[in-house]
């Protein structure tokens, strides 16, 4: 894969080379580079941005530097398609581990890091004439701009490319994946600062352990993401998983899970 990222601040990205990413360039999995819009500003003073049309507070991004950033790199495009350009926005469509998944399968993947109030309208037009552009938000919160966004999406995407991840299994298991949050995990000492590790963990019974991890995604996921246990499709769950839900007041409604009021019968305790 290969991705480019526009950014004005280009040393917000210098992270990108630590760790597995870092790993994944050296070996050639992941070509991964950035590019200064302001490069392409012609003005005594590289200006990239102005006064918003209309008025109001802050600066936009001019959009002919940024068309110039991005025809460069699409020019050196390894795709045999349109790029896709993620343009992070606080008012772009929520990103999820379902899109870290489409992204990770492209080609060649650019991102244009707005500042301020974000870059010219025009640019975003004009761009889908270029690339398949994906305004993208990290969630209904504002930040500063988008390269902390950039690194977050980066990081998500490029894990889930083969051989970046020593180990893929561990894809297979954590949060997300399969629509509820990840289990809870404990390693040595079995008991630590008097608190013992479940026991069934200890039980050596891989049915059990496999139930007890289950149960618990369920637990977590009904009390901290109800909206996720309303997206599962109740088809595929069994009666154990609908017993846990219940507890938390989920029930089975024309094909749904809805939450009513918790049954007394069942107890609860978590
Ligand atoms: N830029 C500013 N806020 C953002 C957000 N929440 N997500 C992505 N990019 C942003």
């Amino acid at each position: 894969m290969r991705i480019d990222v526009l950014s004005i601040f280009p040393e917000y990205l210098a992270p990108l080379e630590l760790s597995l990413i870092g790993k994944a360039m050296t070996e050639g999995v992941l070509e991964l580079s950035v590019t200064d819009p302001r490069s392409y500003a012609t003005d005594r003073h590289r200006t990239v941005d102005d006064t918003p049309y209309g008025g109001g507070a802050g600066m936009v991004m001019k959009p002919e530097p940024w068309a110039q950033a991005l025809e460069s790199v699409t020019a050196a495009s390894p795709s045999s398609g349109q790029p896709a350009l993620v343009v992070p926005s606080p008012a772009g469509e929520v990103f999820t581990q379902e899109i870290a998944y489409e992204l990770a399968e492209q080609e060649h993947l650019v991102f244009a890091c707005g500042r301020y109030e974000g870059i010219d309208e025009r640019f975003i037009e004009w761009a889908s004439d270029h690339a398949v552009v994906r305004p993208m938000s990290l969630g209904d919160y504002v930040l500063n701009g988008g390269e902390v966004a950039v690194l977050a999406m980066v990081e998500a995407v490029t894990r889930l490319i083969p051989g970046v991840i020593g180990n893929p299994e561990s894809l297979a298991e954590e949060s997300h994946t399969g629509g509820l949050l990840e289990y809870p995990v404990y390693t040595k000492p079995a008991v630590w600062r008097e608190r013992a590790i479940p026991d069934t963990l200890l039980s050596g019974h891989h049915g059990h352990i496999a139930r007890w991890r289950r149960d618990q995604q369920l637990h977590r996921t009904a009390q901290r993401r109800p909206d996720m246990i309303e997206q599962l499709d109740p088809a595929e769950l069994n009666t154990a998983d609908l017993s846990i839900l219940s507890e938390h007041g989920f029930r089975v409604i024309n094909g749904s899970l809805q939450v009513c009021a918790p049954d007394p019968e069942d107890g609860g305790g978590h």
